[in-house]
């Protein structure tokens, strides 16, 4: 097989809080405090808010069928209890353009990014709480405002890393650093997406319900090393399986790392999903030290490194995606992409990696689409806009978008719906050691 059948969907993936601007939540109370240095708050981010006619005629540019964003429910709802009908006028247009585009709209519904009154009021480790009942409301009134016209739900974007960033490495709001928060977390997650997707359900007959799960191919530093090997185990289960298998059979276990012992059941996720969504970017590397372990990219195939230091590895996407396609579900590549900040490199990725997607899809794995991240440049979480991962590059003082080199392959491939023959002859940037991850 070396095409994309007809019915293939190529799209793009954003994040409402990374592109739109203007936008009063959780990470941007914290930005502004000053917690993440010069390079925050996000502010006007790419002033996808007001401009979005112009980047929604990108997508039909590039031939894309299908696009994937966010809903911010930060604007949804303000204060609790009180929705904000213009926010939600705006979102339901954003999907009319697309839809008159002829594109089809997949909806996030949490990206990372909360209310800021969410976490002092009912944050998702506070076992009991009312977050779940709070996300499902939210849910059920953006299908009652977008009815039949979004058809694809992924309800929680990366789950896992949200939970490691805000739970396990305690760096991002609500900065609780508990490894058994982190489980209550993880389930109360779990119960606000079974919520989700119940509300979505009864309003929506017939709606497609995913998760875009971030999928990392852990690899033991040290080949044979045994304690590499079960490092690494333990680093790959807890990132790559355990909310992934709490969604689909309702029991959150983990019991490998003394004080993270987590046994939850939400017996309500199960049935839940229609489709598994996998975000997939590199090849991480663990290796075991005397305390812990150490978790790192590193160029080992000479294939290079983005300019974020990760290394470029597409047969960990046919894994990840075979992987997922255990489930029994429909799989689609919900994000991958690079940081590719003087556009040499972005064509050849792109043809990599769906090189990568046609081998799952050889392999048996039912790949029903694969969404680029990202549309346009956009606020990177921890790196602020130094990083370029659109197929648009954004100029940040007119925020003017210019194709990238990869924009014309991306239209090519999706139009045809098959690889060229000839790879694109691209650089590669040699890794320069170890890159930590986080
Ligand atoms: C993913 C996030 C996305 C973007 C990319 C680079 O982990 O889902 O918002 O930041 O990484």
């Amino acid at each position: 097989m070396t095409a994309f059948s007809d019915d293939f969907l190529f799209g793009c993936a954003t994040s409402a809080y990374q592109i739109e601007g203007g936008i009063e939540n959780d990470w941007e109370q914290w930005a502004r405090d000053g917690r993440l240095g010069p390079r925050a708050p996000c502010g006007r981010a790419t002033d996808h808010w007001n401009r979005y006619e112009e980047d929604f005629d990108r997508l039909v540019e590039l031939g894309a069928g299908a696009y994937r964003f966010s809903v911010e429910w930060a604007r949804v709802e303000p204060e609790p209890g009180r929705y904000d009908e213009d926010a939600i006028q705006r979102y339901v247009e954003m999907v009319d353009a697309l839809r008159t585009r002829g594109v089809e709209p997949f909806v996030t519904l949490l990206h990372f990014t909360h209310p800021t009154w969410f976490h002092e009021r009912c944050p998702w480790h506070d076992l009991g709480g009312e977050a779940p009942e709070r996300f499902g409301a939210f849910a059920r009134r953006m299908a009652e405002a977008f009815g039949e016209r979004v058809r694809f739900y992924t309800v929680l974007n990366e789950p896992n890393v949200w939970i490691e960033g805000a739970y396990v490495a305690g760096l991002i709001p609500p900065r609780t650093k508990s490894l058994q928060a982190a489980g209550a977390a993880m389930a109360g997650l779990l119960a606000g997406h079974a919520k989700a997707a119940a509300a979505l359900r009864s309003v929506v007959p017939g709606v497609q319900i995913g998760v875009a799960h971030n999928h990392v191919r852990f690899e033991p530093s040290r080949g044979a090393h045994p304690f590499d090997r079960v490092a690494r185990h333990y680093v790959e289960h807890f990132h790559n399986r355990v909310f992934l298998e709490g969604l689909t059979t309702g029991r959150l276990r983990f019991g490998h790392i003394p004080g993270l012992r987590m046994a939850h059941d939400v017996p309500e996720a199960v049935g839940t999903l229609d489709f598994v969504g996998v975000n997939y970017y590199a090849r991480v590397f663990v290796e075991a030290r005397l305390s812990g372990f150490e978790v790192f990219y590193e160029d080992r195939a000479g294939r290079g490194v983005t300019d974020l230091g990760w290394e470029v590895h597409p047969e960990g996407l046919t894994l990840a995606l075979t992987e997922a396609g255990r489930h029994g579900l429909p799989v689609y590549v919900t994000e991958n992409g690079l940081d590719d900040r003087d556009d040499s490199r972005r064509s050849a990725y792109l043809y990599d990696h769906l090189q990568a997607v046609l081998a799952a899809r050889r392999a048996g794995t039912d790949v029903r689409g694969y969404f680029f991240w990202s549309l346009v440049d956009n606020f990177e979480w921890l790196e602020g806009f130094v990083p370029s991962f659109g197929l648009y590059a954004v100029d940040r003082d007119t925020l003017e978008r210019t194709p990238t080199n990869a924009a014309e392959l991306f239209r090519t491939i999706a139009k045809s719906r098959r690889l060229p023959e000839a790879r694109p002859a691209q650089q590669t940037r040699p890794g320069d050691g170890r890159t930590p991850v986080g």
